[in-house]
């Protein structure tokens, strides 16, 4: 994606953490999320990943500043989800998951060891700061493009 397409209001990254509110089966609950975002970020130029496990969300939302409040901005009206916390908000210079409307992985085993790399026994990702989100985040999601 070109320099231009930002717009005026520049390229923005934003990352938060979630809790799921339970009432359905998890898995596809993130499915049908998943679906509806790749969808409705297109039309924003919206990119991103979401990383979903224990019954928790980290996500990271990158593209236009006006789509990307927008988009956080549904997204946190949604009741299949709460404790809603931001934990990165600002300019970045270039995007991550260009090439994603919305990917996704669930945690799971072998992402163990990358858990305990950012000082975490459970994925229970409310508490990190913006370095160790972002590090966890890219981590699972260039292993995830990969094919991994
Ligand atoms: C953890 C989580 C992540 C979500 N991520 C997105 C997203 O990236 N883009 C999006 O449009 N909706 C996302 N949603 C869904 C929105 O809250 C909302 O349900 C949806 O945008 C409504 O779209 P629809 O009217 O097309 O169904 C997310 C919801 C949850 C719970």
């Amino acid at each position: 994606m070109g320099e231009l397409e930002q717009g005026r209001g520049g390229l923005r990254r934003l990352i938060y953490a979630s809790r799921y509110a339970g009432g359905g089966d998890f898995g596809e609950v993130v499915r049908t999320i998943v679906n509806a975002s790749i969808q409705n970020n297109r039309l924003v130029d919206v990119t991103g990943f979401l990383l979903a496990g224990e019954g928790r969300f980290l996500q990271w939302l990158e593209g236009p500043s006006a789509g990307v409040e927008e988009t956080f901005a549904r997204i946190g009206k949604d009741p299949r989800h709460d404790g809603v916390v931001t934990i990165a908000d600002g300019r970045v210079d270039r995007r991550r998951f260009r090439d994603w409307n919305m990917a996704q992985h669930r945690l799971g085993v072998l992402d163990r060891p990358l858990l305990s790399e950012i000082g975490l026994e459970h994925f229970d990702p409310t508490g990190l700061d913006a370095a160790r989100a972002e590090h966890l985040l890219v981590e699972v999601g260039e292993r995830h493009l990969r094919g991994g």
